[in-house]
């Protein structure tokens, strides 16, 4: 089959790529035009979410049968410092890769990523969060992210695209990029370990809990969404039980056998943080058999070591 993924050179599109690969398909792979040159695994189309043009060139370029739409600012803390930048990578160019698809008269399926964040701060009864529940976006990327879910339904509607909407809660594992919470964490413990650095770390926010899913098994999901999903309501991915951030840091200091000192960063506290969330994946489960495998200690041990030199 031909894939085109978006964000094919991020985190959890370096891990979609390399299973795609390994199943024998033919991929595509959006880049930025700072990252023509570079040797990758898959086929490079140069583009830029917010240069609808560009789109439309690379998806008739790739002909795809499927389109795995990962793009985008996925950093919750960097949607606060740049809303407006967030609004427009996000939702804009979910709107501009959705319109090229309908100009250049194919009807691939497409995959598109949206975010749990879009539910927003709900009350501990209302969990764990499922099909009916209703979005409370209460920061920038959340907005965002509801907006191109709202985009991805209009224009399934209106102009008939097979679009599946994957609403993953958090993942984690190796190749995550600073200014989430493991690699924040991890990189700061390690580098103690490996005495680079005195044995005092900053943390932000350790009250939040969060619904933590191991990024393997969840591009595992997109790959299963584009075989098996159903056109409808969004599928969740998540792991079906809430960790604290304190869990998540004991955890890590644990696995790595350090004594840290922990000090509060203000930097890292932001103006609203959504205290809990976590999700059900009975839909996902039920239409594709999909189950996390990965156990949570697993994933740390794994980013954990590869901060290894
Ligand atoms: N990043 C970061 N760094 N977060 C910290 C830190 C720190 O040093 N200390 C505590 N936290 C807290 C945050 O305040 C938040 O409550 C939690 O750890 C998780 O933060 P992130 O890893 O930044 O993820 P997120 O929950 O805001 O969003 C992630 O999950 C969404 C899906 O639920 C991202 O991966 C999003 O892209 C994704 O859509």
């Amino acid at each position: 089959m031909r894939v085109f993924v978006t964000g094919a050179t991020g985190f959890a599109g370096g891990h979609l790529v390399s299973q795609l690969l390994e199943a024998g398909h033919t991929v595509y792979g959006l880049i930025r035009p700072s990252e023509e040159g570079q040797a990758w695994p898959f086929q490079p189309l140069v583009g830029d979410l917010l240069d609808a043009a560009s789109l439309q060139t690379a998806v008739l370029a790739a002909q795809p049968d499927v389109i795995y739409h990962l793009a985008g600012q996925a950093d919750v803390g960097a949607s606060w410092r740049q809303p407006a930048l967030t609004l427009a990578l996000n939702a804009g160019g979910t709107a501009n890769l959705l319109a090229a698809v309908v100009s250049a008269e194919l009807r691939p399926r497409i995959i598109t990523v949206t975010s749990a964040e879009l539910y927003g701060p709900l009350p501990i009864e209302a969990m764990p969060i499922n099909g009916w529940s209703q979005p409370n976006p209460v920061h920038p990327y959340a907005i965002s992210k509801l907006a191109a879910s709202q985009l991805a339904q209009m224009y399934r509607t209106r102009f008939e695209l097979d679009v599946i909407e994957a609403r993953p809660f958090n993942h984690i594992g190796p190749g995550q990029m600073l200014g989430f919470v493991v690699p924040d964490f991890a990189s700061q413990i390690m580098a103690i370990q490996q005495g680079r650095k005195t044995p005092h770390m900053v943390v932000g926010n350790l009250a939040a809990e969060r619904d933590f899913t191991d990024v393997r098994d969840v591009v595992r999901a997109y790959q299963l969404l584009a075989e098996h999903g159903r056109p409808g309501t969004p599928y969740l991915i998540c792991s079906g039980h809430p960790v604290s951030i304190r869990h998540i840091l004991d955890l890590l200091i644990e696995l790595a056998g350090v004594e840290v000192e922990i000090a509060t960063d203000p930097a890292r506290m932001r103006p609203s943080d959504t205290p809990c969330l976590y999700g059900s994946y009975d839909k996902l489960r039920h239409d594709t058999g999909w189950q996390p495998q990965i156990p949570l200690r697993q994933s740390l041990a794994d980013v954990l070591s590869s901060y290894q030199p």
